[in-house]
């Protein structure tokens, strides 16, 4: 059967307390909602609906990459209504499978076994074990089979005990679930139209409805305020960990690791302390990488070291770098094998061949430098005269001295050596000394001045 996916997330959110709306609070820097149609996607349906209303225009701004049909909610009439907005563009031959944009952590794996027990006369729903259900609909069962679902404000005390939940994610025939759902009443606790109704309506209907009891807790979990926020970020944390040590990486402690984005790792990867992965990393065999270091849409090849908080960005490492401590590459950055970037060196938009190195506080911006070069500690590329950028190129085999100032455009020949101090502003000649130094000199009889008496 064709798949319809049906994404509620009209809801408000009021216990947010915030004036972002609730299924764009980031989760690992990305919308709640954003990871919902993620998990949506992985399933190949033939559409996924997101059923908006509070926070409107900005939900469906932030998500404006992604290919969704959008179905306003214009007023908040109960989940069976919501999902009754999105029914005028799904096929009667279609499965329907309800997610929350608030419930992140669903696990796409789950998802397939719920659309599995799923058919053209068959629905399943997925529930969950709970210490504590309260808040909760309780699954109401008779000898094993389901009955129907009692909302926690419609429940009977006897009712209350029932230690079995819904999660609220059902995949429904389109056919049945469009009955159903015309049928709806809102005579109950909230005055709301339920979507949980449909289930005492499918047994009715002699319909098969499969409960199937959710794995684990953390993927049915709800955000409703910014504690749970958190806790489903830990966790989120933990499985992001989980799954990089599962791929090989040793962590030295997976408490203490953000993982926000696409990141594949190579053979005995290592990761120290409070390690922050971005985007899209991609680190190569036996990479290193210590504590408090950024890396955000990088690839490191294998062999490199990534000393102590360095900040990287949107550049590309070959084999064998050693950077940091206290290093930063900004975007744009593209470094051979072997080189060496060293603390308080600052990298923009600046290619560096195989074997260079800039070991101590320098910046290098829109530089393209060759093979060998050393560049001495405290240079600079004054790349910018206050409204354009221009470039610095250093050949193979150059030496700039300590301290210069490299005025671009400029080119530092093959094999030049720059002296110390020197603001070079026009291009060095290959193999020569070049500087541009006043003569030191000593002024006979210069005294210090002294304090003026009052
Ligand atoms: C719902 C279920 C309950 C289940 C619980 C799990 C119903 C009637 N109850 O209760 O059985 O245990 O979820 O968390 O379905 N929404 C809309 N439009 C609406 C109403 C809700 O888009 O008109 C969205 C909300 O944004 C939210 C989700 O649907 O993401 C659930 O709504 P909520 O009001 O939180 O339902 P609960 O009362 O928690
Ligand atoms: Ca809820």
């Amino acid at each position: 059967m064709k798949l319809a996916v049906v994404i509620l997330a009209a809801g408000q959110g009021k216990r947010m307390k915030s004036d972002l709306p609730k299924v764009l609070q980031p989760l690992a820097g990305r919308p709640l909602l954003g990871h919902v149609v993620s998990r949506a996607r992985a399933l190949n349906p033939s559409s996924i609906h997101v059923v908006y209303g509070h926070g409107g225009d900005a939900v469906r701004e932030a998500l404006v990459k992604e290919k969704l049909q959008w179905a306003l909610q214009g007023e908040q009439l109960g989940t069976g209504h919501a999902v009754m907005q999105a029914m005028p563009n799904v096929a009667d031959d279609e499965l329907v499978l309800v997610l929350y944009g608030d419930v992140p952590l669903i696990d796409a794996g789950t998802l397939r076994q719920l659309i599995a027990a799923a058919g053209a006369k068959a629905m399943s729903l997925l529930t969950v074990m709970l210490d504590n259900p309260s808040g909760y609909g309780r699954i109401v069962r008779k000898s094993g089979a389901i009955q129907k679902i009692v909302e926690q404000k419609d429940a009977t005390k006897a009712q209350l005990k029932i230690r079995e939940g819904n999660s609220g994610i059902m995949a429904v025939p389109a056919k049945l679930l469009r009955k159903w759902l015309g049928k709806l009443g809102n005579r109950n606790a909230q005055g709301e139209y339920y979507l949980t109704d449909i289930i005492a309506m499918a047994v009715k209907d002699k319909v098969k409805v499969t409960p199937l009891i959710a794995p684990t807790v953390a993927e049915v979990l709800g955000v409703n305020d910014k504690a749970q926020l958190a806790e489903l970020e830990a966790m989120h944390r933990a499985q992001r960990a989980r799954e990089l040590m599962v791929a090989g990486a040793t962590l030295i402690d997976p408490l203490r690791i953000d993982i926000r984005g696409d990141i594949s790792v190579g053979r005995d990867v290592f990761l120290d302390a409070n390690v922050l992965l971005e985007g899209k990393v991609t680190l190569g065999d036996r990479v290193r990488v210590g504590p408090n270091v950024v890396l955000r849409d990088v690839t490191i090849g294998s062999d490199c070291v990534i000393h102590p908080n360095s900040v990287l960005e949107q550049s590309v490492l070959g084999a064998g770098c050693i950077i940091g401590p206290y290093a930063r590459v900004r975007p744009g950055s593209k470094l051979g094998a072997n080189v060496h970037i060293g603390n308080f060196v600052e990298l923009k938009k600046t290619e560096i061949d195989d074997g260079s190195k800039a070991n101590h506080l320098t910046y290098l911006g829109d530089a393209v430098i060759g093979k060998g070069v050393n560049v001495g500690a405290g240079t600079i590329t004054c790349n910018y005269d206050g409204v354009n950028k221009s470039t610095t190129t250093i050949e193979d085999g150059a030496f700039i001295g300590s301290g210069n100032m490299l005025v671009a455009p400029v080119r530092i020949g093959k094999d030049a050596t720059t002296g110390a101090g020197s603001t070079i502003t026009k291009d060095a000649p290959d193999g020569q000394l070049t500087l541009t130094r006043a003569k030191q000199m000593t002024l006979d009889g210069w005294k210090r001045p002294v304090k003026k008496p009052k």
